[in-house]
């Protein structure tokens, strides 16, 4: 309304007792603000410096509208220096104020946080940046300062630092945060349903309470994150490794923080013994084709260049090196069956398409950390996954056009509940 009416009285074609009406419309829209403004502070917590300079700009705000109405009302002569002073001083006060009542809302840097790159540069606003973490062992992290303080910091903390603690609370630092708000303590180690730091991020979005007031809200992960620590203790110099973290955290945490904190396979841990180059490439030369897995260990992947194997593969040297053999579609001689349990580190063994049957198999040792193996479009039967049940570490098994039935299967289950079976359609 006052600035229509500024605007209005500038143009200079509007008569004395429209603006007349105009600005008594604005005094009183500036008294109606004044009353709901006054209603909002009440029990509140902004911060009080602010608050008197909003409540003080909007009181003089609705007085200069009211000496404007007067003024065009009942001076003869109303377009003076007086007047003319009085509408400059109002767009002042009308900004600024303006301005404060926006900070007290939505924080300090409302007015820049989403403006172009350029003009953040110009007003000096360099807002914490989202936290990548994936450089640093995950042993050597702490759960507070590493996985919840960085979301505390970029959400909440503009409003609640030193000099802005809106509702008493300040959360950059330890001490500050244990020390709470006007309503208490805001974390209760244990207990998140009183740790009012939890609850306010968790309620309705539309509740006045709820936080932050302004600005992004906690994602899922965070605030599953934020939920796990303090049902842990709120510890705040735990290492993470060392306390339980349900999968879900995991997740979380590696999308947040890209830190992995799975466990990690073995062959990720070790990088395997020394490739001998020279059995390498006699290797290679015996007609198969050899590729190292990553630049980072000695593991190979293995797989012949014809269908017939022939005579007993020499595998060596290497035999300690290959984690992956592709034995598809060929033909295994009885002698050969036996040489592939000397490769202890094998991960993955596909048969499929070759002349395998179960009693074949049962020439393989079992392989300790053999977790895959391919057996589609075999001959093999119900024995071959009675006996596989005995290799340790395996978990997927491809059956799919064999002899395998589905009680074979459900047999093989009851004893290995960890190993899946991929019988597809038969
Ligand atoms: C834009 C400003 C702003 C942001 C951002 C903000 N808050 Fe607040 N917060 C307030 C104001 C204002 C109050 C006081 C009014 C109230 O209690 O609702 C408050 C009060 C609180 C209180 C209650 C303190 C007490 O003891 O009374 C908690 C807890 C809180 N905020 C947590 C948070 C958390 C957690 C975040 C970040 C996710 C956050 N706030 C972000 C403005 C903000």
């Amino acid at each position: 309304m006052i600035i229509i009416t500024l605007v209005l009285e500038l143009i200079g074609k509007t008569g004395k007792n429209t603006l007349a009406w105009m600005w008594l419309i604005s005094f009183a829209s500036a008294l109606f603000s004044i009353f709901t403004g006054w209603q909002l502070s009440i029990g509140s917590s902004y911060p009080e410096n602010q608050l008197f300079w909003h409540k003080w700009l909007g009181i003089s705000v609705a007085a200069i509208s009211f000496l404007l109405w007067a003024i065009t009302k009942f001076v003869e002569k109303r377009k003076n220096l007086f007047s003319g002073a009085l509408k400059v001083g109002l767009i002042v006060l009308l900004s600024l104020g303006g301005h404060i009542g926006g900070q007290l809302t939505h924080g300090n840097d409302y007015l820049v946080e989403a403006a172009p790159g350029f003009i953040k540069s110009i007003a000096g606003y360099n807002p914490p940046e989202a936290v990548d973490l994936s450089g640093i062992e995950p042993d050597s992290i702490t759960t507070y300062e590493h996985l919840i303080y960085p979301f505390l910091e970029q959400k909440c903390a503009k409003c609640h630092n030193e000099k802005s603690m809106s509702g008493n609370l300040d959360i950059t630092s330890v001490e500050k945060l244990l020390e709470g708000g006007d309503g208490g303590e805001v974390v209760i180690p244990g207990d998140v349903d009183e740790s009012e730091l939890f609850r306010r991020v968790t309620l309705n979005q539309n509740n006045v309470k709820f936080m932050p007031t302004n600005g992004v809200p906690l994602t899922y992960y965070e605030m599953a994150l934020l939920k796990w620590w303090i049902e842990n203790g709120a510890h705040f110099k735990e290492q993470t490794a060392t306390i339980k973290m349900p999968a879900e955290i995991m997740t979380g945490i590696n999308k947040l923080y890209k830190i992995d904190f799975t466990p990690k396979p073995w062959y990720e841990k070790e990088s395997g013994p020394k490739i001998d180059t020279m059995a390498l490439e006699a290797f290679a030369q015996g007609g198969f084709k050899v590729s190292g897995m990553s630049k980072s260990d000695n593991y190979l992947e293995v797989s012949p260049l014809g269908t017939d194997l022939g005579s007993p593969i020499d595998f060596g040297p290497l035999k300690e090196n290959i984690i992956i053999l592709d034995l598809k579609n060929t033909e295994i001689s009885d002698a050969n069956f036996e040489k592939l349990s000397e490769l202890k580190n094998l991960i993955r063994l596909q048969l499929n398409g070759s002349n395998t049957e179960t009693e074949d198999l049962l020439k393989i040792a079992p392989l300790p950390r053999l977790e895959s193996i391919n057996l589609y479009g075999t001959s093999i039967d119900d024995g071959a996954l009675d006996y596989l049940a005995s290799f340790p570490s395996l978990k997927r098994i491809y059956t799919w056009q064999t002899q395998v039935t589905p009680e074979g299967i459900a047999a093989l289950q009851g004893k290995r509940p960890d190993i899946s079976v991929e019988n597809g359609i038969n």
